[in-house]
């Protein structure tokens, strides 16, 4: 053939070629810092990357023991561990990364909201922006100190709603309405956009991290060139380490652009602690819940006036780049491989991509060069209307959602005894999760609805290996 050149896709977007075997390295999707413990229990989520040393088994060790951290109002017996608030969602990273994996909705009207956020904005003059709600900030912050006012409760109702399959069998999904309930600083501007999002599972975040962001930007498609129905955005972010626009990675619309960028917000947004990056001892307060400004704060000379010092800091991030990855169950087993094959030819891997490499020259050894398999592309989507939040966020519409990885997913219940899924828990079960897809992802959710019942078993057996 004459010397046509196409466009040289990069190896990651290669599709499987044989669902015989399981693909070589398959079975450790974190490479070689695929979480050494073979036991798969309850704990699967909380070990260390396979491959550190003992000196950084160490540090992470002392991560694990901040990133636990019950922290006290200010001022308590123990400078490090007050600055607690006076808003502020949960107590510890943890509370809502329970045992590092993911947050869930309240079960009841009655329990609170611990593991899951609500986001607010008002629309902001410049178009398609958004800004704070003036009252209450960017997030309800549903606990106070002693002596301060909670914001108000998240309050969930679901209503059923039901979808046929090609076999006759019904599934049950339910739609969720979010409200502000017992608001304590006053109604709500009118027109407040909300966003519901439960904490993410927390494993493989530094594999993510070390994925080149020019190969994530090459995945993108935004004006659907190659006609799948799949187009994909890159999110923009503001990065405030590098001073510069950055491909944003983290979050459930990739609205952060580094693991220390979501940590730090979530130090001062979640648990209202300050740090040398987002200095202010009040987190969420605003110029209008004057009580909580002026309440004593933690911020001590000793720790960097700040509330978390550097130090806590880097080991809290260290921590949090290197949760393990588990290994597969089965990978090779022939059921396994028949849902993986269902899992491409329905069109799911076009966005969960199964498999990338990570920088070779990344900073931190143990997690470049490595072959990761995370089921994301990183990248954003519009999902349809049934999941929208209507909120843009940065370059985020409100349709848009960035794809989550889905290594591990299948081990959510051995982990946190539930299995609720997408950004704010609706789903019951992997099946519910995959109905609810639209927007680009209409024809995959309509392929597995034609599936015969055995096949759509095959699929879930296939994702719950992951
Ligand atoms: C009140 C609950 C809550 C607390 C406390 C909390 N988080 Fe989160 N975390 C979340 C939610 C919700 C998200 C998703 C945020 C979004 O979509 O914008 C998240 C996302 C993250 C992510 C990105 C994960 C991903 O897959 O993109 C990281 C990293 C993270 N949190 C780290 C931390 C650390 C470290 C702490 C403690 C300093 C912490 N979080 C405390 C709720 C919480
Ligand atoms: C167009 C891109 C796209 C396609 C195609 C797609 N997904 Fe998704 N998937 C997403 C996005 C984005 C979300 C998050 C949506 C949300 O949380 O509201 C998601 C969420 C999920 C979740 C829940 C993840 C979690 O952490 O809660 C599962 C499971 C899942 N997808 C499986 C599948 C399967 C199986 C297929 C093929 C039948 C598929 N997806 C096709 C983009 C896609």
């Amino acid at each position: 053939m004459a010397a046509i050149v196409l466009a040289v896709l990069p190896v990651t977007a290669a599709p499987a070629q044989q669902f015989d075997r399981a693909e070589p390295g398959e079975a450790r999707p974190g490479g070689t810092a695929t979480s050494a413990f073979a036991e798969i229990d309850a704990n699967a989520f909380s070990h260390p990357s396979g491959n550190l040393g003992a000196a950084r088994r160490l540090d992470f060790e002392i991560g694990n023991r901040i990133f636990g951290r019950v922290w006290e109002p200010a001022p308590s017996a123990s400078e490090s561990t007050d600055g607690l608030g006076p808003l502020y969602n949960a107590r510890s990273c943890r509370r809502c990364h329970i045992r590092d994996g993911r947050g869930h909705p309240p079960a009841s009207r009655e329990d609170d909201a611990i593991s899951m956020i609500l986001l607010l904005s008002v629309p902001s003059p410049d178009a398609d922006q958004t800004t704070p709600e003036p009252t209450y900030g960017a997030q309800l912050q549903d606990f106070a100190i002693a002596g301060h006012t909670p914001e108000g409760r998240i309050a969930v109702t679901y209503s059923e709603r039901h979808v046929q399959l090609s076999n006759g069998e019904t599934v049950s999904l339910r739609a969720p309405a979010y409200a502000v309930a017992d608001a304590g600083y006053g109604p709500l501007s009118p027109g407040t956009m909300t966003s519901p999002r439960v904490a993410n599972q927390m494993i493989g975040l530094g594999l993510l991290e070390a994925i080149d962001a020019a190969e994530i930007e090459a995945l993108a498609d935004p004006t659907d060139g190659d006609d799948d129905g799949i187009s994909g955005r890159a999110a923009r972010v503001w990065d405030g380490e590098r001073g510069a626009q950055t491909l944003g990675r983290f979050g459930w619309k990739a609205g952060q652009p580094s693991v220390r960028a979501q940590t730090v917000a979530a130090l001062s947004r979640d648990i209202g602690l300050s740090t040398s990056i987002l200095p202010t001892p009040s987190g969420d307060c605003t110029e209008h819940q004057s009580e909580c400004l002026s309440a004593p704060t933690g911020n001590t000379q000793r720790l960097g006036a700040a509330e978390v010092s550097n130090e806590a800091l880097a080991f809290v991030l260290f921590y949090a780049r290197n949760l393990a990855v588990p290994p597969r169950r089965n990978a090779d087993e022939p059921d396994i491989l028949e849902g993986k094959r269902l899992f491409h030819e329905s069109g799911c891997a076009a966005c969960h991509r199964p498999r990338f490499e990570t920088l070779e020259d990344y900073p931190q050894r143990e997690l470049a060069g490595q072959t990761i398999w995370p089921y994301t592309d990183l990248l954003l989507h519009d999902m349809g209307e049934g999941l929208a939040d209507s909120r843009p966020e940065g370059s985020a519409s409100g349709r848009e959602w960035r794809t989550p990885p889905l290594w591990g997913i299948g081990l959510t219940n051995t982990v946190n005894g539930h299995t609720l899924y997408l950004h704010d828990g609706r789903a019951r079960s992997l099946l519910e999760a995959i109905l609810w897809h639209g927007g680009e992802a209409v024809t995959a959710r309509q392929n597995v609805i034609d599936m015969t019942g055995e096949e759509r078993d095959r699929l879930i057996e296939f994702v719950s290996s992951l």
